[in-house]
């Protein structure tokens, strides 16, 4: 549950340049969830880490690589990192990645472009290219405040509206689907099934904004590290 972490905020605690320009779209709300990521003692990177960890010879992807903070960290031999600007080792974007590409992988990573037009887009070409029972991980589902849900982009951290893509996965068949909290909310994926077929609700999601992140969150699953971790660890 997010909800016990929903707070009042004055609206001079934002700068007004963003207050102004999220109420000329309606965009501005002043609830925010109160949580500090930093003290939450777990990061994205020791989730895919442990799912990388139960398989021999893991095949790992990482769509959006930047800094390579991630993609250093994870302890596999068979990397593909793809980033039209920075980090890994394929200098374009996910899209051409997608569309030549042969290869299955066993862990996915999607932290791209933090649309929800073009992470569905990741997501759905990622399950295509993931084997069964492979795992698939997404960053920054959790905006904290309508600032950190803004698009385009107003300032640092920034999840974007990427969250709309939990909705769709959790009305997907054949896979298993929740959100950690932790590290701006982390998605896992677990494909259990060859036929997944990404349930589309785009018509639905596309204007939403952060005030409906709020109202829909009691939909999802979300759920503490701690339990992640034994969930991970227990999968076959
Ligand atoms: C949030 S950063 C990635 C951080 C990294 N995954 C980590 O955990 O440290 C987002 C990255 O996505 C990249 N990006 C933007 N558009 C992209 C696209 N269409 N395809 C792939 N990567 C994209 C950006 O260049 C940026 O480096």
């Amino acid at each position: 549950m997010l909800k016990k972490h929903y707070k009042k905020f004055k609206k001079e605690s934002f700068p007004s340049s963003c207050v102004f320009k999220a109420e000329l779209e309606d965009k501005f709300c002043d609830i925010v969830i109160d949580i500090d990521w930093y003290k939450i003692f777990y990061t994205r990177m020791a989730f895919i880490s442990l799912a990388t960890n139960k398989f021999s010879n893991c095949k790992y992807l990482e769509i959006g690589v930047a800094n390579n903070f991630t993609y250093n960290s994870i302890p596999v031999i068979d990397k593909t990192g793809v980033d039209p600007i920075k980090g890994g080792n394929l200098r374009m974007t996910s899209d051409n990645f997608f569309k030549n590409n042969k290869k299955m992988f066993d862990v996915i990573f999607v932290d791209g472009l933090h649309t929800f037009e073009q992470c569905r887009k990741d997501i759905i070409n990622s399950i295509n290219f993931l084997n069964i029972g492979g795992y698939l991980f997404i960053h920054d589902l959790i905006p904290r405040n309508f600032m950190e849900e803004f698009v385009p982009q107003m300032g640092e951290p920034w999840c974007g509206d990427v969250w709309k893509v939990s909705h769709e996965l959790n009305k997907t068949k054949n896979l298993e689907f929740f959100i950690i909290k932790a590290n701006s909310g982390v998605g896992v994926v677990k494909k259990n099934e060859k036929n997944v077929e990404y349930f589309d609700d785009y018509i639905n999601l596309k204007n939403l904004k952060f005030k409906d992140f709020l109202n829909k969150n009691d939909e999802l699953n979300y759920i503490d590290p701690e339990e992640a971790i034994n969930i991970i660890k227990k999968n076959k």
